[in-house]
Parts: structure tokens; C-alpha cells; sequence
């Protein structure tokens, strides 16, 4: 939530902190601004809207500099508007800063800071930090200093950047709770919130820590804690992105190109992951805690948005194939539930960002209480990623699109993985697992087979996309699949859609339907069939529309329903996996169709880093 980058150097720093600030749309765009000095006074833009709208409003003559810090914005304390877009700055105007994260006491510092003179423009959390700043360099602090005494007096999440005329060679970035990433370059140096804003630049890169501060400088850094004076090194690591992976490549949307990229992304999640000699996977992240797992008794995954519908199907993979107990929690929550920990206890947290603020409260709190946690993350190196005692990742390359598709496929396909390995120590025969390792191999196949169909979605889409309601049902692995498949619609389209098990439908929402109230109902020839087909015919006795995701070749559901969209035929557990597919493209579909700003839909961020 909320994007920071910065730039210390030899070239302009505008048209770079632009690019970053575009890499870093996805964190929130509600409003931007930017900060740049070289000597003169600091030159400042702030717009409300989107990055393109800051970039339109500067003269790129008046904002030459080779120092600057920049700013995309999800409003969490006050309204999307001018004043309280960052960078925000002193009463002197000599100090700019931009904030990742709450600042949760903020209300008795601004009061203190008002009756010590401060003048507040804003009614953000943020503007504190620039004041705080500011007083501290009043008693003679130089800037590093300044901050770190400010940042002793904060409650909350924070990654900052701060920018000094009086210091115009340095800038000083610093951490606690939201990700802040330090970029070395060739003489110059940059920070961001995320690696993909400065990628193309450089790809050595320092994971601040919490309570880091470090003080950046054109071909130099030091980083002291926000406690002491004492520097700590941290350790300068090669990341593995490529600017090109960051472009859309021919399509329209990056989810349309996301969604596209499964039988790449899946083949990537499971690559060097299959023994089918022996009937098993091989996941060399978790090794190391292999035998604290095979001892364990239960198993609670924690997540939000869609990898919280990836944990459930998870949950009926467990169940299937290891002796686990095995609950799914919405990791914002799991606070308030009083689960005993012990070392039987593992928790997994599944996270596309590995920066979700709810789920990176959920593992801490799991191993205060002493469970093993693991987590399944797609960025490598972020908090999640770190702090979870082992765990498996994605390599599904960025997701740029809001709405997850490619993410939600692989960390499914990863559970699967795991519950294989962990099963083949328990009950699962060697032929149990050969069957679920041979239907992975099929799946990249069988995505392409759907993927090639899509213009069957479209006209699905383009039939019903003007209804203002839709209701998703499913049943037992593939009632997680109907939540998704209504997640997606409405977060992309704004068109309303639940998601429901298929058995409940008769419990309430039966009452809502009507010839105007069309229902997805994924419906493949499995163990639940018999008992979707009496939902469906008690939808379409009441006049509903209904749409069928369905297995190929089966002919009779034709006489049942409006519409079919079928799917090639694999292992019940893996089905979901390709039910899903027309589901992203029917929400995608249905939100071009209406014009929406699929990548970017509104209100909403890729990464949740406030709790
Ligand atoms: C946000 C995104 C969703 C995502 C969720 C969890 O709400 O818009 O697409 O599913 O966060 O994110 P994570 O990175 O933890 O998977």
C-alpha cells in the first residue's frame, strides 16, 4: 500500500523516479507526487489521480536534479487529494518526506507539535514524521540523526524517505514494518518499496531490516538502527527480474497477459518439484523442517483476498491426502482467535506480495507462540519471506494486474506438492501419487487447450455482462473456485457476484434469483455432480440463468443449463485448478466489456501493507 522511490546520482532524477513510480502503481494510485533537488530550492509537484496526471502537471526544465524522492499513494488517513499526497514537508520547507505504512499515534505527536508552533497542511498520519524530523534537526541533529530520534517517538508501520536541502548529497531512508529496498548503481543509488522500480538500473540490491536507517549517498550507504549510533551491516544481494518480464507483451491488460501465462507459471511452480519415480515431490525449501512436519498435527493456513480462496482449496487437498487436521483462517482474523499453538502446530501463509500487513501479523504471532510456520510467496525477499522458518516459492515471475491469476494457480498447485510429499510418509499409496503427479504434468496442456477457446468467454461475457448481480456455486473443491471466480468479477468489474456453496443455496440466496440474476455454477463430472445439477434445476425452476463451467463431453448438461464453457478432464483434486481459468476470463472479459481500468480497479491495491 503505497509506493516510495528514490534516486541519488549522476543523471535527471524526474524521468527515473516517473518510471519507478509507475513499476509501483499497483501499491495504490489515488494520488502522486514527487520531490527533486540539486542545489536550488527543492522543486515539488503533488497531483491527485494517477502517475500520468502528476507527470502531465511538470515542466521537466523547471524539475532538473539529480536527487529526488517520489510518491504513489493509498489514501488510508484522509482523502485522496492534494494537501494530503506526499511528499509532505517542515514548516521550513527544507525537509520532504514520503511514508509507506500507519503512523498509529499520530494524533498526540501532531498535538504536541501544534503546541510547539508546527503548522500541520494535511490530515495524514504522515506529516507528523516531517515535523518530528524538523525539531529534532532544530536541536542540531544532522539528518540522519534527526529521523532516527524521530522514529524513536512512532507507533506503527512505516518506510520513509526524507530529503534535506540542507544536506543536498544525502537522502535517508528507514523501516519498520512496510518494505523499503536499497538499489546500488553505478555511482548512484536508489530506494523503493519494491525491486521493480528500479530494476532496470540496477539488480544489487540491500533488504533493509526493521528499524534500519540508512543513509544513502551517490555510490555509498551506511545503515545504522533507529536505537543506535553503532552501523549494521547487511548483506548486498543479486535479485533475478528482468525489465522485460515487467511489460505486457502484446496484450492488452497484464492480467489478460497473466492470465495467459499459466501453463508457463504452473511449469515454473513445479519445475525439479517431481519424483515420479517415486510416486512423490521434492520441495527443497522445506526440507529442512521435514521431520517437525511429518510429526505434525495440525495445520492452520492464514491468508487474505484470493490467496485466502487458494488456502481453502488447500484445506481439501490436506484433508484428502495427509492425516493433518487442517483449518483456513483469514489471517486479519486469526488474532482474535484463541488457537493453542505447540510444536505440533504448523502455519502456512500463502502470499503472492509476501508484504500483506494482516498475514505477516499472523506468522509472527504463530511463532511467538512456537509453531513452525512456512509460507508459499511469489517475491523473493519479502517480509514473508524472511521471516517464515522455511517455505516454497512461486517463481511465477511479477504479477503486475491487482486482481491475482497467475499466483492463484501456483500456490495452489504448490499445496498440492506439499500435502503429496508429506501423504507419501502417511497413507498415500505410490499409485495415489503417480496419478496426481501425472495430472500436474497435463495441466500446463490443458490451460492452453482453455486458453486457446477464450472467444467462448467473450460471447459468454458479452451475453450476460450487463446483469448487476451474479452468484457463483461450486461444491467441495471447487466451492473455494466459485468464491474466487466472484472475487474477481466484482473487484475488476464493480458488477455485484457472491460466491456460495452450491449446498447452501436453499439456506438464502435462492430467494435473490430471478430471470435478471445469472449464476456460474462450476459443475465438472466429479462426486458432486448429481447433487449441482438439483441446485441448478432449482435455479432455472425460478426462471435463473445459468452459465456451466463443465467437463468435456459431458452432452447432457447442455439440456440443464444456458451455457457451457467446458474444461478438459484431469484428477477430481486438480480440476478446480482448471476451473478457475474460465472464471478469470469471464470477470476479465465482463470488466473490459464495461470499460473498466482492469489493471488498476478502484479503491483497491496488489499489496496490502496496513493492517
Ligand atoms: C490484495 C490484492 C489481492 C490479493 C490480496 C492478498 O487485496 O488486491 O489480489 O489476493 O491482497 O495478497 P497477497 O500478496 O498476500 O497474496
Amino acid at each position: 500500500m503505497c509506493g516510495i522511490v528514490t534516486y541519488l546520482g549522476k543523471q535527471q532524477a524526474l524521468p527515473l523516479l516517473l518510471e519507478g513510480l509507475k513499476r509501483l502503481e499497483y501499491r495504490g494510485y489515488d494520488s502522486a507526487g514527487i520531490a527533486v533537488m540539486d542545489g536550488q530550492p527543492v522543486r515539488l509537484m503533488k497531483s491527485v489521480g494517477k502517475i500520468s496526471e502528476l507527470e502531465a502537471r511538470i515542466d521537466p526544465v523547471k524539475f532538473n536534479g539529480t536527487a529526488g524522492i517520489a510518491h504513489t499513494r493509498w489514501a488510508t488517513h484522509g482523502k485522496p487529494n492534494e494537501a494530503n499526497a506526499h511528499p509532505h514537508f517542515s514548516c521550513d520547507r527544507k525537509l520532504f518526506l514520503v511514508h509507506n505504512g500507519i503512523i498509529e499515534n499520530y494524533l498526540p505527536l501532531r498535538r504536541e507539535l501544534e503546541a510547539a508552533g508546527h503548522k500541520f497542511v494535511s490530515e495524514t498520519d504522515t506529516e507528523v514524521l516531517v515535523h518530528l524530523v524538523e525539531a529534532n534537526k532544530k536541536s542540531g541533529l544532522d539528518l540522519t540523526a534527526a529521523v532516527q530520534h524521530a522514529l524513536r517517538r512512532v507507533v506503527g508501520t512505516f518506510g520513509i524517505a526524507v530529503l534535506d536541502q540542507d544536506e543536498p548529497g544525502v537522502i535517508v531512508v528507514a523501516k519498520r514494518g512496510s518494505p523499503l529496498i536499497i538499489g546500488i548503481g553505478n555511482d548512484e543509488i536508489l530506494a523503493a518499496s519494491d525491486v521493480s522500480a528500479f530494476v532496470r538500473l540496477t539488480k544489487q540490491v540491500v533488504y533493509l531490516n526493521d528499524n534500519d536507517v540508512a543513509t544513502l549517498r551517490r555510490g555509498d550507504y551506511s545503515i545504522v538502527s533507529i536505537e543506535g549510533p553503532a552501523e549494521v551491516e547487511r548483506e548486498v544481494e543479486t535479485v533475478d527480474i528482468s525489465a522485460e518480464a515487467l511489460e505486457k507483451r502484446g496484450f492488452k491488460h497484464f492480467m489478460l497477459k497473466e492470465i495467459h501465462q499459466q501453463p508457463d507459471t504452473v511449469v515454473n511452480a513445479v519445475r525439479g518439484r517431481l519424483l515420479p519415480e517415486e510416486g512423490v515431490s521434492r520441495l527443497g525449501g522445506i526440507e529442512p523442517v521435514l521431520e517437525r512436519l511429518k510429526s505434525a498435527r495440525r495445520l492452520s493456513i492464514v491468508s487474505c483476498g484470493t490467496s485466502f480462496y487458494a488456502g481453502q482449496y488447500g484445506r481439501y487437498v490436506f484433508e484428502a491426502l495427509t492425516n493433518l487436521e487442517t483449518d483456513v483462517a483469514l489471517a486479519s482474523e486469526f488474532r482474535y482467535r484463541s488457537v493453542r499453538f505447540d510444536e505440533k502446530s504448523v502455519v502456512l501463509a500463502l502470499s503472492q506480495s509476501g508484504e500483506t500487513a494482516d498475514t505477516l501479523a499472523a506468522i509472527r504471532e504463530a511463532k511467538r507462540k512456537g509453531a513452525l510456520v512456512l509460507g508459499i510467496v511469489n517475491v523473493v525477499g519479502s517480509s514473508i519471506a524472511r521471516e517464515a522458518g522455511a517455505g516454497v516459492f512461486m517463481h511465477a515471475g511479477p504479477e503486475i494486474g491487482v486482481a491475482s491469476t497467475k499466483c492463484f494457480t501456483s500456490q495452489s498447485i504448490i499445496m498440492v506438492l506439499m500435502a503429496l510429499l508429506l501423504g507419501r510418509y502417511q497413507n498415500l499409496t505410490f499409485n495415489e501419487g503417480l496419478r496426481i503427479l501425472r495430472a500436474i504434468e497435463e495441466m500446463p496442456k490443458h490451460i492452453q487447450d482453455m486458453l486457446d477457446r477464450q472467444e467462448q468467454m467473450l460471447e459468454i461475457a458479452r451475453k450476460y455482462h450487463k446483469a448487476k448481480n451474479f452468484l457463483f456455486i461450486g461444491r467441495k473443491y471447487n466451492y473455494p473456485i466459485a468464491l474466487e471466480g466472484a472475487l474477481k468479477l466484482k473487484e475488476i468489474s464493480y458488477v455485484h457476484a457472491e460466491g456460495y456453496a452450491a449446498g447452501e443455496m436453499k439456506h438464502g440466496p435462492i430467494a435473490l434469483i430471478d430471470e435478471s440474476f445469472p449464476t456460474m455454477a462450476v459443475v465438472p463430472q466429479d462426486e458432486t455432480y448429481d447433487k449441482m445439477i438439483s441446485n441448478i434445476q432449482e435455479i432455472k425452476a425460478r426462471n435463473g440463468k445459468v452459465i456451466a463451467v463443465a467437463s468435456e463431453g459431458d452432452r447432457e448438461i447442455r439440456k440443464v443449463v444456458d451455457d457451457v464453457f467446458y474444461i478438459p478432464r484431469t484428477l477430481d483434486l486438480i480440476t478446480p485448478l482448471l476451473a478457475v481459468i474460465p472464471l478469470q476470463l469471464f470477470a476479465y472479459y465482463t470488466a473490459d466489456l464495461h470499460g473498466r481500468e482492469i489493471d488498476k480497479p478502484r479503491n483497491l491495491a496488489k499489496s496490502v501493507t496496513v493492517e
